[in-house]
């Protein structure tokens, strides 16, 4: 089968590699119909080089239809539509009982003190063959796959497999008291479904901060009250002008949709780029007990949001001795809530919203559609803000 591969910095290429096969009675393999790109692939193509191995299969957004279902697989069959969560989970340990599937003991990377093993997601998430191919085989499949209807098209359903859940659990922990304001940093598609879903929960005010302009164009059209960077000389100034429209407060949760590629953290980036010239063993460490991350985004989260307020993070951020302004953090009484999406937490609370009038506008939600051979393109245009794309569908 064709697979969209990473092969090392910014060099991803559509490969022919061997189709795979059920390997065990819990597993199932998908013929991919639709599968998405995603910020988070974004952080292999550049930032987490260290742990990516040449040849490893990319993707963790996929749909698609059943083509065989291992023997421990009763609810599903050849020919089911089914969307496959990002995350691996067996949904019967502690932790899925529990409603967090992102930390199933079933498939939790111990060897790397990671949680659930990830589609896609390098060694850190257990090197699993992603999405982005033909052919999909689902690890847990008795609990991971989630059946839709036939007829719609195949975006309705899609982001099930991360975006919705991803936004939604966003929403959930930045908690917004009935007629709050929310500030979302970062309107890539996480961050513009959070706007959406904070705009249909009922929040009061929802204000919008990027620095592309199609992106908070397409916020705008949707009721958000947008932030542009690059109007602003400094952090102070874009706090202050923020606060100015937020009580003077500041607003009452600040969802950062941006993690550790934000602009504005030039110290970082030098680390990273050093991190990406290193050895790999070396460099990986290097990732993991040193500060790599570029905190830009998260800083603007604590100094925006009102005292006693929320920062939820669903930005995703590596380092471990990045520097935290803990006494700002404990004196403004800040609550920080984050993680991956449990996707399965949440599928209930969402699917109802996809329907024919799609308050969630998921039917126009992608801003392209690409056969998989042109991945390499489609990573260059999405990394670099190109044409327009925020969110791209390949079709496999
Ligand atoms: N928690 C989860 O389960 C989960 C799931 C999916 C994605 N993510 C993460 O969410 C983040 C966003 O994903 P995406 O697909 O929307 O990616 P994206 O890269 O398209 O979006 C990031 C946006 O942030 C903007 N940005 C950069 N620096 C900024 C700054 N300093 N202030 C404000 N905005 C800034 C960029 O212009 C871009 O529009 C990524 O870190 C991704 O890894 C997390
Ligand atoms: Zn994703
Ligand atoms: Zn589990």
């Amino acid at each position: 089968m064709r697979a969209v591969t990473w092969q090392g910095k910014r060099d991803v290429r559509v490969e022919t590699v061997p189709d795979p096969k059920i390997e065990q009675a819990t597993d199932a393999v998908i013929k991919v119909t639709s599968t998405g790109l995603c910020g988070s692939d974004l952080h292999l193509y550049e930032v987490l080089t260290p742990f990516m191995t040449p040849g490893d299969i990319l993707g963790h957004e996929p749909m698609g239809i059943v083509e065989e279902a291992g023997s421990e697989v009763p609810g599903l069959k050849p020919g089911d539509r089914v969307v496959v969560p990002f995350q691996i989970a067996c949904g019967h340990c502690w932790m899925c009982a529990s409603g967090l599937p992102t930390q199933c003991e079933t498939t939790q990377v111990r060897e790397e003190g990671m949680g659930a093993a990830l589609f896609g997601y390098s060694k850190l998430y257990g090197s699993v063959p992603g999405g982005q191919a033909e052919y999909l085989r689902v690890p847990q499949a008795q609990f991971g796959p989630i059946k839709v209807p036939e007829g719609p098209p195949d975006d309705r359903f899609l982001y099930l497999s991360d975006v919705l859940p991803t936004a939604w659990q966003a929403v959930r922990y930045a908690d917004v008291p009935p007629g709050g304001s929310v500030a979302v940093l970062g309107l890539g598609p996480i961050g513009d479904m959070c706007c959406r879903i904070a705009l249909h929960q009922g929040a009061a005010q929802v204000v919008g901060v990027d620095l592309v302009p199609e992106r908070l164009q397409r916020a705008r059209e949707r009721g958000v009250e947008v932030f542009d960077l690059n109007g602003f000389d400094s952090h102070d100034g874009l706090v202050d002008a923020v606060k100015d429209r937020t009580s003077g407060r500041g607003p009452d949760a600040v969802i950062d949709a941006v993690g550790t590629e934000a602009h504005g953290s030039p110290l970082a980036r030098t680390q990273q780029q050093a991190a990406g010239l290193l050895p790999k063993a070396w460099a990986a460490r290097l990732h993991q007990k040193a500060g790599t991350d570029r905190l830009a985004a998260l800083y603007l989260a604590i100094d925006l949001v009102r005292r006693g307020g929320t920062v939820s993070l669903s930005g995703v951020y590596g380092g471990a001795a990045d520097p935290l302004p803990m006494m700002t953090l404990f004196d403004r009484q800040i609550q920080l809530r984050m993680g991956q999406a449990n996707v399965r937490r949440w599928v209930d609370d969402i699917l109802p919203l996809l329907t024919d009038e799609d308050p969630l506008g998921v039917d126009g939600f992608a801003t392209h559609h690409v056969p998989l051979a042109d991945a390499p393109h489609a990573y260059k245009m999405f990394q670099q803000k190109q044409d327009g794309a925020v969110k791209v569908v390949m079709r496999p």
